[in-house]
């Protein structure tokens, strides 16, 4: 360094230090102070952090690269390992940095004191779990969050959870899930936010803040885990685990950018994937984990494996046993290890012969004791076992209504032909009918682990509320759910069609027919790829001998993915997405159909008209034969056309929303102000999700034929207008080149503003 940069380092750090100490004595609310103050705090975590380091021997540090899971009474007998030690006590020699699964607050204090007392230097565990959508109290899927498109929502949806999740001891959850999905048969749809990389980052980093806050080490802020980096969501024909084969510019404008937005915003971990990307598996490789994430992107936190997926380097066939495998793991800068019980075993030797540099030991260990000071723990290990917070805070009425809300706001209304919704309140006779009607555990939908079977308010409970109107319930067909928790099918009935009989006679007898079908809570999730998406069972059959019965039917879906339903779209005149809402499922199915709550929602995943069609995005590239064209030759199905059956964004109201004067500016530089006027044209108030496209015509690496670059959730109501506002910069103008750049390029734009990604206002502008 030249005696000029000393120089130049000496006065900033002198400035840093009189800002500091004028906002220490003011109190300023001036944002750079507090970002001055956090740099100063920061700058105290890797002093202590690197303090402790120099105090730890190799298999400490190696020890803090290892977490458990704990489905066992930390206090009883725990499963022996091959030298007659538990788990118990590898966590009492130190050889333990974190347990996941332990949760309460009396579990997890009897696992901390272990770790504080009886190991040499008392680092405290971090506790993790996977609150995926609530802990106690469910909210709906991510995925059905994702289709409120208010982020102030989902947002407290992750804040709520993170209090429940708190008071139980637990500091550390292994969501969001960020994986953009385009294939509707991968079970694991429903833990993201669909299909589209702007809106999926948009809510990633919302869900981000609603975990940790603004306050890490309060005790009602938890650490929240990126996951699954990167690629997963791309699993070859939807197929759970599969291998994931993606170009440069995939890879960089579609699956990244949520993952970058959630290390830009500060997300305290990541974790790796079971997958292989580009015939190397995810959780060994240096290019995406040193290179793109903690190089590129200079994240500070640190990364986790998956369950088990540094073993599974072995079975993918790029490591040749267990010691090679954690070699390739730490390499690569996979940090933590899940449950492959290999680092433990094999780090110590692999860095005694030189195959994985001390450094990297000290960076990883450096990373994990980083987020554990961040979280508090140092100053107090027992800072989330408080007995009172976790009798107060967990499952109460607070809770329910905040479920309640986004349960309601993520609706989709997918048709509604001759006003058939919202229901008349008085004099009317009702069927509910459908396997689904009255059950309490499927609405609460996969990774609920905490959350308990037959729970959740079933749409029969929420329709009774509504007591004027006659309600007669018949199942129709049922299915048989093996209770077993972590079953891996649901068998819904394929040859029992006796209770059809009654349900068409209860059917024939009434005004309106509600019918509840579609996917049992376990049957979309982790392993639960489907090849046939369609309505699982002998529900088709149910619905077409009802509709034959009467032809007035509202149908109400629940499900954890898009599902497939031709004949539905075509010959039923209402239908509404419920997805699997959560705890409060029943009343917010039933405001909604009563009006009491208008829809608001909007598809955040394109619904197909057959799983032929998938994977089906309304981001496609245009290709060199786009249609339609009469002859045979372009890029097209022959027996079925290339839209979806619900498009991306899609969402109907009770009320009608009218777009005009859409304006564009250009405001200099690449800088663009959009506008638009959006009245609500219909007799009732109401929320319109305003959605901003654009169209890079052309451009060195093609762009798709459209990509969501803005939208607002607003409120209207009826006859009401409002201008709504956006702008374009260099953020949402340029995208990555196959060099792994982010390039503006100059050239027309096509800008489009609507209420769904199809019906659109457009125009353009040259940059
Ligand atoms: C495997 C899943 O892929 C991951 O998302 C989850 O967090 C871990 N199991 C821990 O349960």
């Amino acid at each position: 360094m030249t005696n000029k940069n000393i120089f130049v380092l000496s006065i900033i750090g002198f400035c840093t230090l009189f800002i500091y100490s004028c906002n220490s004595t003011k109190n300023s609310g001036n944002p750079m102070a507090k970002l001055t103050t956090e740099k100063i705090e920061e700058d105290e975590i890797s002093r202590k952090v690197k303090q402790l380091l120099s105090k730890m021997t190799l298999e400490e540090k190696i020890g803090q690269m290892n977490q458990y899971t704990g489905f066992f009474d930390p206090t009883g007998p725990t499963p022996k390992d091959g030298n007659n030690k538990t788990k118990y006590d590898h966590v009492a020699s130190g050889q333990v940095g974190s347990m996941l699964n332990v949760r309460g607050v009396k579990e997890v204090r009897a696992m901390q004191k272990i770790a504080v007392e009886e190991t040499r230097l008392g680092i405290p565990l971090v506790f993790a779990f996977d609150v995926i959508h609530g802990f106690k109290t469910i909210s709906p899927i991510p995925l059905a969050e994702a289709a409120s498109w208010d982020l102030e929502a989902i947002k407290q949806s992750a804040r709520t959870a993170a209090i429940e999740a708190s008071a139980a001891g637990l500091n550390w959850t292994f969501a969001p899930m960020v994986d953009v999905g385009r294939d509707a048969r991968w079970g694991r749809v429903m833990e993201g936010a669909g299909e589209d990389p702007y809106l999926g980052s948009k809510v990633a980093v919302a869900r981000v803040k609603g975990f940790q806050g603004d306050d890490l080490s309060a005790n009602n802020t938890i650490s929240a885990c990126a996951k699954h980096f990167a690629g997963y969501g791309f699993s070859e024909s939807g197929k759970d685990y599969n291998t994931v084969d993606v170009g440069l510019s995939t890879l960089y404008n579609t699956i990244l950018p949520p993952f970058k937005a959630c290390s830009d915003a500060g997300v305290s971990t990541f974790m790796n994937s079971f997958n292989e990307l580009n015939g190397i598996p995810a959780t060994g490789d240096a290019f995406l984990q040193r290179e793109i994430l903690k190089g590129e992107w200079g994240f500070e936190g640190f990364v986790i494996s998956d369950w088990g997926s540094i073993s599974e380097m072995i079975a993918h066939g790029h490591a040749a046993d267990g010691k090679h495998a954690s070699e390739l793991a730490a390499n690569a800068g996979s940090d933590m290890d899940m449950e492959s019980h290999l680092y433990v075993n094999h780090l110590k030797e692999l860095v005694e012969s030189g195959k994985v540099d001390m450094k990297k030991i000290d960076d990883a260990t450096g990373r994990i004791l980083k987020v554990k000071f961040e979280l508090g723990l140092f100053d107090d290990p027992y800072r989330y076992c408080n007995e009172a917070r976790e009798k107060e805070e967990i499952y109460n009425k607070k809770h329910a209504d905040a479920v309640l809300d986004i349960a309601k706001k993520s609706i989709v209304l997918l048709k509604n032909d001759n006003n058939t919704l919202p229901l008349s309140k008085n004099g009317k006779s009702i069927a509910l009918i459908g396997p689904l009607a009255d059950d309490k555990t499927s609405p609460l939908g996969n990774w609920r682990l905490a959350g308990e079977d037959e729970t959740a308010v079933s749409v029969l409970e929420g329709l009774e509320k509504y007591s004027n109107n006659k309600l007669t319930h018949s199942k129709g067909v049922k299915f048989v759910e093996d209770k077993t928790f972590f079953h891996a099918h649901v068998n819904y009935n394929k040859d029992d069609k006796t209770g059809i009989e009654e349900a068409v006679k209860v059917a024939k007898n009434a005004d309106v027919v509600i019918m509840v079908l579609g996917e049992h809570g376990m049957q979309s999730g982790e392993g639960r790829s489907r090849a046939h998406i369609d309505l699982p069972g002998v529900q088709q059959e149910l619905l077409e001998a009802v509709y034959e019965a009467n032809k007035n039917i509202v149908l109400v879906l629940m499900n954890g993915r898009p599902l497939a339903l031709p004949w539905a779209a075509e010959n039923v005149p209402a239908i509404v997405e419920a997805w699997h809402l959560g705890s409060q499922s029943g009343h917010a199915i039933a405001e909604v159909l009563y009006g009491d709550y208008n829809p608001s929602g909007k598809l955040p995943m394109s619904f197909p008209k057959t799983v032929g069609q998938v994977p089906i995005y309304y981001n496609y590239k245009n290709t060199g034969r786009p249609g339609p064209k009469k002859e045979v030759f372009w890029q097209h199905y022959t027996d079925v056309t290339n839209e979806p059956q619900y498009a991306f964004g899609h969402g109907l109201s009770y009320t009608t929303f009218k777009y005009s004067n859409l304006l564009i500016t250009k405001n200099g530089g690449n800088n663009v102000s959009v506008s638009v006027n959006v009245t609500n044209s219909g007799k009732m108030d109401g929320e319109e999700v305003v959605q901003l496209y654009i169209r890079d015509q052309v451009a060195s690496v093609t762009r798709p034929v459209k990509e969501l670059k803005g939208f607002e959730k607003i409120n209207l109501k009826a006859g009401e207008s409002k201008t709504v506002k956006f702008t374009l910069s260099d953020q949402e103008l340029g995208f990555y080149n196959n060099q792994r750049k982010f390039i503006v390029e100059p050239g027309m734009f096509d800008v489009m503003v609507g209420g769904n990604s199809v019906d659109l206002l457009i125009d353009g502008f040259e940059l």
